[in-house]
């Protein structure tokens, strides 16, 4: 008898068959892209390239982005799980999506990105917040440093100046890690804005804001897996890390509470010292003011997370290339000692008689890249840039790191050449492809007081020290990509000049 044998194969075969064209749709469906969008790197079903920044890639994602910059061109995509991002990768296409069609690249990610949409459920905050919210809150902190003004806010960072001057001479030219003391110094002015006082770090509960804003910047931000697969929370270590985090970030809203309480006792009538009181003010005189007092120490907790650690970080860039560049250092102090001499601070009014001080700290800008891809953005219909379709509701990364460092640009890119951003004559040239705090409506809107700060700190820092590296270390420019370009570690010995 063969029938049983034959009734088999038959089956087996069809069933087989069957399976292939399962198989074969089920693969057409997963990797099925819309005709015209940009292209892009092979992709995982569920994880996309989620995890093809990992590995050699770990801290150095922005050498990942730079290979697909090679192979794809300026435009290209990825998927974080099934989500598809777009990187602008020079000066052109981010100008052509930010800028050109800004109202349709406005939006934030924010409902794509779980961490960020489970946050903003306890009020959406600055840097992620949409619409109504988002131009409430902006309009709540451009007000504010308006009026503090630039006079107010030049003696506030000369009180933290003094501090790090301090440290330094203290320090009796032994080596140190100047990152911290750059960051206290700068965490405490945001303490100032916000609430009116400076950090005082001998208080927990103040170490405690330093330290919770710090851990903050030290993930991947948007690039982390557990925004497209949440599931990820499950697992111990991810899950505990985020309650612990969620647990200190809400401790420091408690404090921020305190502070308001303590602002709504005083008299009502005095002048607008800090984003309190204009917060008060606001609320007192606009007929259903969006922001509440929730809403308020949200906002705050975004001042301190966006404006803390970066300034820090610029000028810890600053003067690493400044002691592996002692000739570099030495004309700036050259500028300073002709221009301001020794017996006052250098001010903010100094600054358009300083240009190759000016143009020394735009390279650190550009070298350091602090806020390599920017903060993401997302397009709220379909779009085009430099003909690629960018479906709506894409996440779009602007590579500012990329722009800054793209060889069409920049001969010699990865020089520190402070004269490239001088003309003839001496005077400052910027380039359009220099954008370290971004363009279009949600460029940083701590521009100018960061500008202000990370000029005062460094020219008044080289005015009285010398710094110089430990002898016969060898150091990196290499630094480490996260939400941030953190500098490399590096001890320097400040000896008064
Ligand atoms: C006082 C210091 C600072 C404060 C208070 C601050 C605050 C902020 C806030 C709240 C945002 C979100 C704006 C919005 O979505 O409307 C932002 C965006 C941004 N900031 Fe800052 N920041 C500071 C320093 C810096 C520094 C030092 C850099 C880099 C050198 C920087 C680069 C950026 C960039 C690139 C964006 C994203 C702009 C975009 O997505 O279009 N910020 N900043
Ligand atoms: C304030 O927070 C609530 C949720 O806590 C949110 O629904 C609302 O949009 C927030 N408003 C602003 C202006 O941030």
């Amino acid at each position: 008898m063969v029938d049983v044998p034959e009734f088999f194969s038959t089956t087996l075969t069809s069933s087989l068959i069957a399976f292939a064209i399962v198989i074969v749709i089920g693969y057409v469906f997963l990797f099925w892209e819309r005709s015209g969008i940009p292209p892009g790197p092979p992709f995982w079903p569920v994880v996309g390239n989620l995890f093809d920044m990992r590995g050699k890639y770990t801290g150095r994602r922005h050498a990942y982005l730079e290979e697909m910059k090679v192979k794809y061109g300026p435009v290209f995509r990825i998927y974080l799980g099934k989500q598809l991002t777009v990187f602008l990768n020079d000066q052109e296409s981010i100008k052509e999506a930010i800028v050109d069609q800004k109202d349709v690249f406005i939006a934030r990610p924010t409902k794509k990105l779980w961490g960020y949409k489970t946050a903003a459920l306890d009020g959406p905050g600055l840097a992620f917040a949409n619409g109504e919210d988002w131009e409430a809150a902006r309009s709540l902190v451009v007000q504010t440093f308006h009026d503090i003004g630039s006079t107010s806010f030049e003696e506030i960072i000369k009180d933290e100046i003094m501090d790090i001057v301090k440290g330094l001479s203290i320090s009796c030219g032994d080596a140190v890690r100047i990152r911290d003391t750059l960051i206290k110094a700068t965490t405490s002015i945001i303490g100032r804005v916000s609430f009116g006082s400076r950090l005082d770090y001998s208080k927990e509960i103040d170490m405690h804001i330093f330290n919770t804003v710090h851990a903050l910047f030290k993930g991947e931000g948007s690039l982390s897996p557990i925004h497209t697969l949440p599931f990820l929370r499950f697992l111990p270590n991810i899950g505990e890390k985020l309650e612990d985090q969620n647990e200190d970030v809400a401790k420091t809203r408690q404090e921020f509470r305190r502070y308001l309480d303590e602002h709504k006792k005083k008299s009502t009538e005095h002048a607008s010292r800090d984003l309190i009181d204009v917060f008060l003010k606001k609320s007192r005189t606009i007929e259903n003011y969006l922001i509440d007092e929730h809403n308020l120490t949200r906002i705050i907790v975004d001042l301190f997370a966006a404006g803390s650690v970066a300034n820090g970080n610029v000028v810890d860039w600053a003067f690493l290339y400044m002691i592996l560049q002692p000739n570099i250092q030495k004309k700036c102090q050259d500028e300073i000692d002709k221009v301001v001499g020794s017996k006052r601070m250098v001010s903010w009014s100094d600054k358009p008689n300083l240009p190759y001080l000016e143009a020394t700290l735009m390279e650190a800008y550009r070298l350091g890249n602090n806020a390599p891809l920017s903060v993401p953005h997302m397009n709220t219909k379909d779009a085009y840039v430099k003909g690629y379709l960018i479906p709506k509701e894409s996440i779009v990364i602007p590579n500012v790191l990329s722009c800054h460092l793209d060889q069409k640009t920049w001969n010699d890119p990865l020089t520190f050449r402070p004269e490239r951003f001088l003309d003839e004559s001496g005077n400052i040239k910027s380039n359009p492809a220099f954008m370290p705090y971004m363009i279009g409506p949600r460029y940083c809107v701590g521009e100018t007081l960061s500008r202000m700060q990370i000029f005062l700190i460094f020219t008044n820092i080289l005015q009285i020290f010398v710094l110089s590296k430990e002898v016969g270390v060898k150091l990196t420019t290499e630094g480490t990509c996260a939400i941030n370009m953190e500098t490399p570690p590096y001890l320097v010995h400040a000896k008064r000049r």
